[in-house]
């Protein structure tokens, strides 16, 4: 029988291993090291939302979510989160793992009173959560991406009604 999957927040232990999840998963050591700066980041940073998998004793994945706000065209400021980054030890990809992770994530966001999520990421895949193009909603990225790969979800209806505007990420982001 396979072992068990438990997804639950992380813990001052666990650093270690995000960081070689995030590092083995992106191939590469800056998505890595941005949560390690994110957690730094007493503004953004909510230990509730940095989450992960385990099997056994090994964690297998991790999901963060940190604070942003989304700038409008009249200067109001809106609370949000980004989801960024999510990473899945390769050798348990396309088990599941990370759609568990996403879920998760949601519902403790949702529980916390966070209105809305933003995300990066593949529009084939995001979807499936209730992720739409953020442009629904006229949200821009600060940055240049593809308007399917630009997404939000609002966690309570109307969680995003009369938001609109460009979204501000921590500085941290800006390293990746
Ligand atoms: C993106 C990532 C976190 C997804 O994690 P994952 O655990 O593989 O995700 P899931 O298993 O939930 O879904 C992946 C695919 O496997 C499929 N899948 C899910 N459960 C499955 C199962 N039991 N058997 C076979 N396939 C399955 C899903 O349908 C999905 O396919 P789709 O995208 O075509 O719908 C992982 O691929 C990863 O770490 N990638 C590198 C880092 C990265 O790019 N992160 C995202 C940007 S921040």
């Amino acid at each position: 029988m396979a072992a068990a999957i438990s997804i639950r927040q992380e813990t001052a232990a666990d650093f270690a291993a995000v960081f070689d999840v995030n590092r083995l998963a992106f191939g590469q050591d800056n998505e890595a090291r941005l949560v390690d700066a994110l957690r730094a980041n007493e503004t953004a940073f909510v230990p509730e939302l940095s989450i992960v998998a385990v099997i056994g004793a090994i964690v297998v994945g991790h999901i963060l979510f940190t604070k942003i706000t989304i700038r409008g065209s009249n200067g109001n400021l809106h609370g949000s989160l980004a989801l960024a980054p999510m990473a899945v030890r390769p050798e348990h990809q396309k088990q599941g793992i990370g759609s568990q992770l996403v879920r998760k994530g949601l519902a403790v966001a949702s529980g916390l009173g966070f209105q809305s999520v933003i995300v990066v990421g593949h529009e084939q895949y995001y979807p499936k959560f209730g992720f739409e193009p953020a442009e629904k909603w006229n949200i821009k990225a600060p940055f240049e991406v593809p308007s399917d790969a630009f997404m939000a979800i609002e966690l309570i209806a109307d969680g995003l009604r009369n938001v609109s505007g460009m979204v501000v990420y921590p500085a941290e982001f800006e390293s990746v």
